[in-house]
């Protein structure tokens, strides 16, 4: 048999399903996967409910139904204050996945560089691979997850054409600040270079942090493509709808991209999610203050049983590092027999650190756990935790 295209030749799954079959046979709690299983707002349940019924059951223009792209644009305004004025400027996708792949499709050659900075969200890396992209990592530092933007202009080569910021970031909850986004700003005007931000944790903030959008500082819209999605504000991954905002000639090719992948995202599903703008504002304060408590209660539990923990700035991630543990405990050679003693001591699933990091090695001693469950399974998590690794005094 002849092989399978060589862009197939790194994929493989990674290891959280692997642990989530563990814990499904030891009744165990998943703190590793991104999920929210919190229960989507009614509003948008009802509004997809209506069009089943009524029967909007056939394709949508590419970019979306007009209702939604123009509440997308409104949001897109007054939220993130990106200068955009048309309907052309949005277009809805399937999840924020489906933007990001229709903008590698519309941005990269083969070959092409694009900057990426670690620790990152996986799927960003292993799409630009399938791309046949050219990865540059920079890896933040310090507990606040500094950028070294001298190290990003030195991997600027005349093959730069993109650079990837995801704020507030997953996995370890950077958010960037408006000083870092105008920086960055000033190297993509001198090297001539596009940006794609993934914001898809905008509404999810502590501490008084400011979400900004690159979009909206003078001069970034022409290159910038900003991405975001409804599977993490309105607790609904499942159901695959997302969006990007940018300039009307990219956004118009971006589309016909989607088009040839998919068509269009479904349509009932777009007529439910463009009730989200109907959401009044209580309902994001509210999200992003059972989400500060939630840190709270996890961030806490590792500090006491000995985790040195980078406390997040944004998302519903905590990227903690576990070497003070290792003195104290056997099986916790390295994040993969990390990530299995957790599980076996405690039922608590969690990801290791080198998905996150371009060399295994640099995730050794990390976890990263996901406080996104309601309250109480999340203070379960916490109680079997500490019982299996609590400091005894
Ligand atoms: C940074 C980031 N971007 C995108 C996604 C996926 O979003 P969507 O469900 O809209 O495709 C995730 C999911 O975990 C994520 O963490």
């Amino acid at each position: 048999m002849k092989p399978l295209a060589k862009r197939t030749e790194g994929l493989k799954q990674s290891s959280i399903r692997a642990i989530t079959l563990m814990l499904r046979d030891i009744d165990g709690i998943n703190l590793g996967q991104g999920i929210c299983d919190m229960p989507t707002p009614g509003p948008i349940k009802q509004g997809a409910h209506a069009a089943i019924e009524a029967d909007k059951s056939i394709y949508s223009y590419y970019g979306g139904i007009q209702p939604l792209r123009e509440g997308i644009l409104e949001k897109a305004r007054s939220f993130n204050h990106i200068p955009v004025d048309s309907p052309d400027n949005i277009m809805v996708t399937v999840g924020s996945t489906g933007a990001f792949v229709a903008t590698l499709f519309t941005l990269l050659n083969e070959g092409d560089e694009v900057i990426v900075f670690e620790p990152y969200y996986g799927y960003h890396v292993n799409l630009l691979q399938v791309m046949g992209a050219g990865i540059r990592t920079i890896t933040m530092q310090g507990p606040d997850w500094d950028i070294d933007f001298e190290a990003v202009e030195h991997a600027i080569t005349g093959r730069t054409r993109a650079i990837i910021v995801n704020t507030p970031g997953n996995p370890n909850g950077k958010v960037w600040s408006r000083q870092e986004l105008e920086t960055l700003l000033a190297l993509m005007e001198k090297y001539d270079l596009y940006a794609i931000t993934d914001e898809i944790y905008e509404y999810m903030l502590y501490d008084g942090r400011e979400h900004v959008s690159l979009a909206s500082l003078p001069g970034a819209l022409s290159r910038t493509i900003t991405i975001s999605g409804f599977s993490k504000t309105y607790n609904m991954t499942g159901w695959r709808l997302g969006y990007a905002v940018g300039p009307v000639d990219i956004i118009d090719k971006m589309g016909l991209l989607a088009d040839l992948l998919y068509i269009c995202a479904p349509t009932p599903l777009q007529y439910g999610v463009a009730e989200a703008f109907s959401m009044p504002d209580s309902y994001f304060t509210e999200m992003a203050a059972a989400y500060a408590e939630k840190r709270d209660v996890l961030c806490s539990t590792l500090e006491e049983i000995g985790f040195n923990v980078p406390w997040p700035q944004g998302s519903y991630y905590v990227l903690a590092d576990f070497a003070p543990l290792q003195a104290r405990f056997n099986g916790f050679a390295d994040d993969e027999e990390a990530q299995l003693t957790l599980v076996r001591e405690a039922g608590v699933g969690t990801v290791a650190g080198r998905s996150f990091f371009a060399h295994p090695e640099d995730g050794a001693t990390r976890l990263r756990f996901c406080f996104a469950k309601e309250l109480e399974v999340l203070e379960e998590a916490c109680r079997r935790l500490t019982n299996a690794f609590g400091q005894t005094g």
